[in-house]
């Protein structure tokens, strides 16, 4: 009986070192250990053994299934690193240069944006920035949003919780909470507090509203800011500005038409519908596609610009939906997954 065990456990080593895939590894295990195996059926000779010789027995028996057990576990170890090393593929040195010669590409939103402020910086616009992280004040109050207005409720805005500290975001009343900007509007207020008038910005930037995403909607956002502060202002001066921006961008066809509407930043208030049916996947007569108008005095009253003299117009938009419509993209979530089929048409 020893020298069967003996065999067997040589057998099983020499077999269980050469096995490469799971399945082998399986069927090798059944053979051996499992209720029709090798092993289990030498076991079941034990009630034929004499009973002075059976303690002995079992623990040659209980020796040989720790070694095989041993074995498999050696195995199955070998087995998983062959799988990992498949799933890693060949060996790189990480200190070499990459081996694929291309600069890489823009991303659609990046291209999008790059042109807008290529095209506002040609009418004598300079680009400005603001932070994400942004307090009440600057995303609401001194924008004329009221307390109670909707876009401050919970539900709709990431608000940080009370003790969240930010050192590189001034607070401009101690007791206000931070949130996530729910618009570039802000950045309105953080230039005019900082610089005379007049002004020229276009600040694009990211943005974030509790929304569940689908084909249209993101939490995470981009927007396009634009505030003009002068003497004598007008609609007109507006109207000419986007003629100007969409003609640029999308071609002589490009037309754009206001709808009244209400913002509390800018009186008379306006959306702004885009018509271009030339862009492919584009069907429909009017687009909207931002919202605009003429900056509220008590906005210029909030920042120190006196509103009897200064004049100016501001609006925002959505660069994703702006790109969707320039490269006919008809899902917003093709913007963050970061697929290379996606990205890579924009070469
Ligand atoms: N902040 C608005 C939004 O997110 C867009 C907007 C409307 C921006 C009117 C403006 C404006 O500057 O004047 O929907």
């Amino acid at each position: 009986m020893q020298e069967t065990l003996t065999a067997l456990v040589a057998k099983a080593q020499t077999e269980l070192a050469a096995l490469k895939t799971r399945p082998e590894f399986e069927a090798a295990k059944a053979r051996y250990v499992g209720p029709h195996g090798e092993l289990t059926a030498l076991m079941k000779q034990m009630g034929a053994v004499p009973k002075e010789q059976r303690p002995a027995l079992g623990k040659l028996i209980n020796e040989t299934k720790t070694r095989l057990q041993l074995s498999l576990d050696d195995a199955l170890r070998a087995i998983e690193a062959l799988e990992l090393q498949a799933q890693l593929g060949p060996a790189i040195d990480p200190t070499l240069p990459s081996p694929d010669p291309g600069p890489g590409t823009y991303h659609p939103l990046t291209l999008v944006r790059e042109e807008m402020c290529r095209i506002l910086r040609k009418a004598g616009f300079t680009v400005a920035d603001g932070p994400e992280v942004e307090t009440e004040y600057f995303c609401f109050d001194a924008l004329n949003t009221s307390v109670d207005h909707p876009a401050r409720d919970p539900q709709d805005t990431f608000y940080f919780p009370e003790t969240a500290r930010f050192g590189n975001v001034s607070k401009k009343i101690p007791e206000e909470k931070y949130l996530l900007r729910t618009h570039t509007s802000s950045v309105q207020i953080r230039t005019m507090l900082k610089t005379p008038p007049p002004i020229r910005i276009v600040s694009p930037g990211r943005a974030f509203r509790r929304d569940t995403t689908d084909a249209t909607h993101s939490a995470n956002f981009h927007q396009i800011e634009c505030l003009y502060v002068d003497k004598n202002v007008t609609v007109r001066d507006l109207k000419a500005l986007l003629d100007y921006i969409f003609t640029a961008l999308l071609g002589p066809q490009a037309k754009t038409r206001f709808r009244p509407h209400y913002f509390s930043y800018t009186e008379p208030s306006f959306e702004v519908d885009l018509s271009a049916k030339h862009l492919p996947k584009v069907n429909k007569e009017w687009i909207e596609i931002g919202g605009c108008g003429m900056v509220d005095p008590s906005v210029f009253s909030a920042v120190g610009y006196d509103p009897d003299v200064w004049s100016g117009y501001a609006f925002g938009m959505g660069l994703e939906r702006l790109a969707m419509l320039l490269y006919g993209i008809d899902d917003i979530r093709h913007f963050y997954q970061n697929d290379l089929r996606f990205l890579k048409q924009f070469a």
